[in-house]
């Protein structure tokens, strides 16, 4: 059997209906922006591996620090132990963080690193002496699949079997011009009062208020305003409610700054990162809280510990990886790459929207998306999925979300690469107007 065949028989893969999907592509290999396919083609990843490489695949600074760690030292709980890698990681973010995050708790990928900020905020108060059972969120969030992070994200096709399963937040506008009756083409923030409204209204039960700042990612790659997020900040100071920023896709430079606070120069009280964490190395998350939240913790009462964990917590190769990505970030001036990526993006944005196909395009950062218009089916619509498989043929990989296109590159992709994905998207969609 080759490999195909046998991933057909033992596999079970992520977000695919495996009756009907198209049979997965084996890759056995990849280096810069290119992943090399089984059958001898190479395609480029614009969507650096599910939104995570930063320096590019197969990296040799970082294959070199993987390598060093798993001579020195591969794993070991993280309970009653420590070592060099978590420390020197947690010190390394602590200095790029926004200001006050302090204090970094370990676990292994975006979801855990949200469910610890949920779980985190919620026993702040508690072991304050407080009962607040509520978080708001909002509209087209995606926080990520497990039951918390799911009951963070707003109501989709991918939590639809589990609504009954899920814990009740309160849900307030998400500042969406599109889509928006109020603002339309421009978005003037009205959406704002509708969190006031809710924490006006349910503060004193309400432990913290969930972001994804500036970039809304699977819920449709939509991008805000700074002033809504530092409406959101003062809104939280108001209220006397816990801010939790899920920087798990926003997070080290995909909107352009390190972090998407940064944009609004905002603090949140709590920070969950994941994904570009290690550079799209290993699976590692990390939520960041203030050392006010820390001390409501620290206690001689057992009963006031944080009782969350997970094996993997702060893998030294993980680790290891997490700060030779910062370091390359240091060495290599990746943000002034991610402004250049953007300003090709700007430049390309004029003709986009020319296509009858396109209904809005949204740039920030390093991320070009663009919403196609249709009449029905929503996120299911085939129309994202038809494209996909053109630009595949293209050899390039541009997976969509639902009728949302996005091209989010590694951040050394080069100029010819980016001339060159952009020429075939103004292809596809031309040939695509023209039917
Ligand atoms: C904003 C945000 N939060 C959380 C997650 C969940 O991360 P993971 O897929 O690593 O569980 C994602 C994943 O796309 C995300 O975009």
């Amino acid at each position: 059997m080759n490999i195909l065949e046998k991933d057909r028989k033992y596999l079970w893969h992520p977000y695919t209906q495996e009756k009907i999907a198209q049979l997965p592509i084996p890759i056995v290999g990849a280096k810069g922006v290119w992943l090399e396919t089984e059958d001898g083609r190479k395609l480029l990843d614009g969507v650096s591996s599910w939104w995570v490489n930063t320096h590019g695949h197969s990296n040799p600074y970082l294959n070199e620090a993987l390598r060093k760690q798993a001579e020195t030292l591969e794993h070991v709980i993280f309970a009653g132990f420590t070592h060099e890698p978590a420390v020197l990681l947690a010190e390394k973010l602590v200095e790029v963080l926004p200001e006050g995050l302090t204090r970094v708790f370990y676990s292994d990928n975006g979801s855990t690193a949200v469910e610890v900020g949920l779980k985190m905020a919620y026993q702040y108060w508690r072991n304050k002496g407080e009962e607040r059972r509520t978080f708001i969120a909002l509209e087209h969030a995606y926080h990520g699949d497990t039951i918390g992070a799911m009951s963070a994200s707003d109501d989709s096709a991918f939590t639809a079997p589990f609504k009954n399963l899920l814990f009740k937040v309160l849900r307030a506008e998400a500042p969406y011009a599109l889509h928006c009756d109020k603002c339309k083409q421009k978005c003037n923030l009205s959406c704002i009062e509708s969190l006031e409204n809710l924490l006006e209204k349910h503060h004193k039960e309400t432990s913290a208020v969930i972001i994804e700042p500036m970039l809304q990612g699977a819920g449709g790659m939509i991008v805000w305003e700074a002033d809504y997020l530092k409406r959101v900040r003062e809104l939280c100071d108001k209220y006397g409610v816990l801010l939790i920023a899920d920087e798990v896709l926003t997070g080290f430079g995909r909107t352009g700054k390190m972090f998407a606070c940064d944009h609004a120069e905002i603090s949140p009280d709590i920070i969950c990162l994941s994904k570009a964490l290690t550079a799209g190395y290993m699976p590692l998350g990390a939520t960041a809280a203030t050392e006010e939240i820390f001390e409501a913790f620290y206690d001689d009462d057992r009963l006031k510990t944080f009782f969350h964990g997970h094996s993997y917590c702060a893998n030294p190769l993980a680790c290891a990886v997490g700060i030779a990505n910062l370091e390359l970030f240091e060495q290599e001036n990746t943000l002034e790459k991610i402004v250049f990526i953007n300003s090709k993006f700007r430049e390309f944005e004029p003709k986009l929207s020319t296509f009858n196909i396109v209904e809005d395009v949204r740039i920030i950062g390093g991320v070009l998306a663009f919403e196609l218009k249709v009449s029905d089916g929503g996120y299911l619509a085939d129309i994202g999925q038809n494209l996909y498989q053109e630009f595949l043929k293209r050899n390039i990989v541009l997976r969509p979300l639902g009728n949302v296109l996005l091209f989010m590159p590694p951040y050394i992709i080069e100029e010819k690469e980016i001339d060159w994905v952009l020429s075939e998207i103004e292809d596809v969609l031309t040939s695509h107007d023209s039917k």
